[in-house]
């Protein structure tokens, strides 16, 4: 019996990247670590950077792709409830549009019909919505334009997506899940209780015609290409693991794959010439949750896995090692890749795991969500899997180029002749933790063929101009530096809209903003450290309330105050409180 206690080591005293002076001091740290995150000296500007050069292997819509940046896909939970845009959500494609990525890699999961929604404000992508759609795009190219000159070397999808067993198309705070088949562990964590919520064969056939139609309205309102999402434990990243399921959609990787080359043959037979992504989990571990034994009074334990002894071999996860899930297995991921370069995907944007079952895999943070748990890991063993597992991928699409299976040495996929005129290019996820450091590695990354681009999530929505300020000025704006509080994660598990409440002015005018700081406040004061605690003086109760539980983190209050007196460094403050807490946790 393999268990976590025996394969995992202790959780980490972590060491904040903000206490790391210089990157000479971040590769010490890394190396500390064990692993292989390499980072450059200099932030390279101007055309001699390589995060500023074109993508030529492929074209997209007959356009070459600007620049190595892409904006990874971030729904909002802001949309009407007929899945249309608000001001919410045309401010954020705005803001994409005004950072200088070049790719804008989905923009947002949108739902190919109304019950796939993971909540009732998700776009949706039909008819009726057509006009709504078309505005969001045009938004977005019109900002790029006036910032940068042209829209010409500017590449948009539209990410299509059903939420399975994460949807909540109704209330924000009831889960309707429809799934690939039981699961062993997750059908106890998120309701599922019947087979009748198990999508049949039938209802699937239908769902095809869904994302059909969604690529058609896709098409119409001027989308480059469109993203068919298998990640982050979704419903068709879920079919993926249907080792289980019976018929013509589970067993077998062709039946598991059955889906995607159903939907891509029938958007060609409708003639759509739509381009095609594909974003990915390429690995994934069993669900994590925090350890009781391990939790103080007031703080949520270090995640450890569920129990899987009962399930091995653990025929529940895509590229998880069936014989040890808390390790990644890349056999059918490969496979994966291949049959995508078949199936004329030209981008492969590679995520990990889920944000709702393992978000440590997911999306490394030094602060979980409201439904997470401390981190298991420095989160820079993450980022570091994910950036490995994506060099990995790239080899293997190196020696596809090359007609032969035997991965290759690490070359620039970018130089490479493209044997395969259909080969994906690959996006890589989970850049965000690397804060000051983040173009640093990126650029060696790309350079080293790593990826062909980076792809930014949350580091986008409190700093959208970060890879503008890279390139021109080779400095970054500390103050604006996310820090992986996770508040854009925790504001909608609460059923509030999503956002950079810390660091996002916009977000921290709006009443939510005091809404998710009595939430957490409440989430403290209902945990018995937390009650205790709130009956300590105020400066006692700051202090032990932001190390007792995160989530309850006076510490915003605090830097709020600072920023109201007009201190102005901001960050600083937090950087020095957190140098004088480094090795803490
Ligand atoms: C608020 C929020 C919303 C997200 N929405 C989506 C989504 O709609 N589709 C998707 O594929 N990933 C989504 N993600 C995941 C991100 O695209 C990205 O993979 C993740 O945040 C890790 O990258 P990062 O370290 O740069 O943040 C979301 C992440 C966040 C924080
Ligand atoms: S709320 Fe802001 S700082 Fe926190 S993780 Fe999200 S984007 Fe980063």
């Amino acid at each position: 019996m393999v268990t976590w206690h025996r394969t995992m080591p202790e959780p980490p005293k972590l060491v904040r990247i903000p206490t790391l002076k210089t990157p000479a001091d971040f590769r010490n740290y890394v190396a500390t670590l064990g692993l292989d995150l390499p980072c450059e000296d200099q932030i390279v500007t101007g055309a001699a950077s390589p995060l500023a050069q074109p993508v030529d292997a492929v074209t997209i819509n007959g356009k070459r792709i600007g620049n190595r940046w892409a904006i990874q896909p971030m729904e909002g939970w802001d949309g009407t409830a007929s899945g249309g845009a608000t001001d919410d959500v045309r401010r954020r494609w705005q803001r994409f549009g005004e950072s200088s990525a070049k790719l804008i890699y989905g923009g947002e999961a949108m739902a190919v019909q109304p019950d796939g929604r993971a909540n009732p404000n998700q776009l949706v992508i039909v008819e009726q919505n057509k006009k709504d759609l078309a505005a969001l795009r045009e938004i977005l190219v019109r900002a790029h334009q006036e910032r940068y000159g042209t829209g010409d070397d500017l590449v948009i999808g539209f990410q299509l997506t059903h939420s399975g067993r994460f949807c909540k198309p109704n209330d924000k705070s009831r889960t309707e899940p429809r799934v690939a088949y039981r699961h062993p562990i997750l059908d106890k964590k998120f309701n599922v209780t019947s087979d009748a919520q198990v999508f049949t064969d039938g209802e699937i056939e239908r769902l095809i015609e869904c994302y059909i139609a969604a690529a058609k309205i896709a098409r119409d309102v001027g989308a480059d290409f469109v993203d068919i999402k298998h990640c982050h434990g979704y419903l068709l990243h879920e079919f993926l693991s249907a080792f289980t399921r019976p018929g013509k959609y589970g067993g077998s990787f062709e039946n598991r794959t059955r889906i995607l080359r159903d939907i891509i043959a029938g958007i060609r037979a409708s003639g759509n010439p739509i381009d095609i992504g594909v974003r990915l989990s390429a690995f994934d571990f069993v669900p994590f949750k925090p350890d009781a034994a391990l939790s103080q009074p007031g703080k949520l334990g270090p995640g450890i896995p569920e129990d899987f002894s009962d399930c091995l071999p653990y025929r529940f996860g895509f590229g998880a090692n069936q014989g040890n899930p808390v390790e990644y297995d890349l056999t059918e991921t490969f496979q994966f890749v291949e049959l995508c370069a078949q199936l004329g995907v030209k981008i492969l944007n590679l995520s990990a795991g889920s944000p709702y079952y393992n978000p440590h895999i997911q999306r490394p943070a030094a602060y979980p969500p409201s439904d997470g748990y401390q981190p298991p890991e420095d989160p820079l063993v993450g980022v570091a899997r994910q950036i490995n597992v994506v060099r990995q991928v790239a080899e293997f699409v190196q020696a596809l180029n090359r007609s032969t299976v035997e991965a290759g040495p690490a070359v620039s996929v970018s130089t490479l002749p493209r044997f395969h005129a259909s080969t994906p290019i690959l996006i890589g996820s989970a850049y965000s933790y690397l804060q000051e450091y983040l173009p640093h590695v990126a650029q060696y990354v790309v350079r080293n063929g790593w990826t062909d681009m980076i792809g930014l999530g949350r580091m986008t929505l409190a700093y959208p101009n970060i890879l503008a300020d890279a390139v021109e000025k080779g400095a970054l704006e500390k103050k604006l530096i996310c820090r992986t509080f996770s508040d854009c994660t925790t504001a909608p598990r609460n059923g509030l809209i999503s956002g950079c409440y810390p660091l996002d002015k916009y977000y921290a005018a709006k009443p939510e903003s005091q809404k998710l700081r009595e939430i957490k406040k409440a989430a403290c004061c209902r945990h018995p450290a937390g009650r205790k605690t709130h009956r300590l003086p105020a400066r006692r109760r700051q202090h032990v309330c932001r190390e007792a539980l995160p989530l309850c983190r006076f510490g915003h209050e605090r830097r709020a105050k600072r920023k109201r007196q007009g201190t102005g460094a901001v960050q600083d403050a937090i950087a020095r409180s957190e140098g004088s807490k480094a090795n803490e946790w």
